[in-house]
């Protein structure tokens, strides 16, 4: 089921977002990024994405699971579900073969309608201007008794400010209002992507808007303390950092 182009003939290529042209120049940099144990980002995944994650998912021993966005396929090599699907909008010649691989765009999905038990989007969405189509076509792939799950870079942490003479973190923006950020570099080095930032609340609403129901919602928080004693770039850094950071938001919706 694999395909080779980012461009299914069926599907010619979308223009609304930055996300569609950039992702895959980005894709290479950033899978070098993530796993590569020296950086700052395997200690964020390791100590809260994946655990965190992997709660809210539980056990999908029985499922047809679906990962959109899927980057190197580590969920399901973790999940294990009994079917297992991924799809993203760059090719990822490193999903194991026993997963069904394919390219698409969570925007404009092709599976069944009811099909999954469960979908995850993780760190999908803040790619997205259109995050409601996104949201439909999970709504419309899901069972009946689905659920999904999603995580967000956490919307009051992502680079909000910056690091001023007293090595303090101020915030710059204002956070009430969506906007987007270009030319945003994923560990300052894969990108330029474009983020876009909206409040926690309108991610909500854009789940119950689609039909969902919100069942849960949980955040990691960083210790920067820890963080400090165990990164390369915690140590490095001019910017005096304590206390614990908003780093993930995890949300857990319900088809009915
Ligand atoms: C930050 S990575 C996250 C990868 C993985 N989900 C994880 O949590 O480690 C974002 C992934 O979303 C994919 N992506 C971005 N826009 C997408 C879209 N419109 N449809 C499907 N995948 C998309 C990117 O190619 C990339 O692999």
């Amino acid at each position: 089921m694999r395909s080779n182009t980012i461009c299914q003939k069926d599907k010619p290529m979308r223009t609304e977002s930055a996300c569609w042209q950039t992702w895959p120049e980005a894709a290479e940099t950033y899978s070098r990024l993530i796993s590569d144990l020296t950086r700052d980002s395997h200690y964020l995944r390791s100590h809260g994405l994946k655990p965190n994650l992997l709660r809210m998912i539980g056990n999908c021993t029985n499922a047809r699971l679906l990962d959109i966005g899927c980057g190197d396929g580590w969920l399901l090599d973790e999940v294990r579900p009994r079917e297992g699907y991924a799809c993203d909008i760059v090719e990822q010649p490193d999903v194991r073969p026993e997963w069904k691989f394919e390219i698409q765009d969570i925007r404009y999905l092709s599976y069944p309608d009811g099909f999954f038990d469960v979908v995850v989007a993780s760190l999908v969405l803040i790619w997205l201007e259109d995050v409601d189509l996104a949201m439909r076509q999970i709504y419309r792939v899901l069972k009946s008794s689905g659920k999904m799950v999603i995580t967000l870079v956490h919307p009051y942490f992502y680079r909000m400010g910056e690091p001023n003479s007293e090595g303090n973190f101020v915030i710059s923006k204002d956070l009430s209002k969506p906007f987007k950020m270009q030319d945003l570099k994923i560990g300052g080095v894969a990108g330029p992507l474009t983020y876009f930032y909206r409040p926690l609340p309108d991610y909500l609403n854009i789940c119950a808007s689609a039909g969902f129901r919100i069942r849960q919602v949980a955040d990691w928080f960083v210790d920067m303390e820890d963080y400090v004693r165990k990164t390369k770039s915690g140590m490095g850094s001019k910017i005096l950092r304590t206390g614990k950071v908003p780093m993930y938001c995890f949300i857990e919706c319900g088809k009915e």
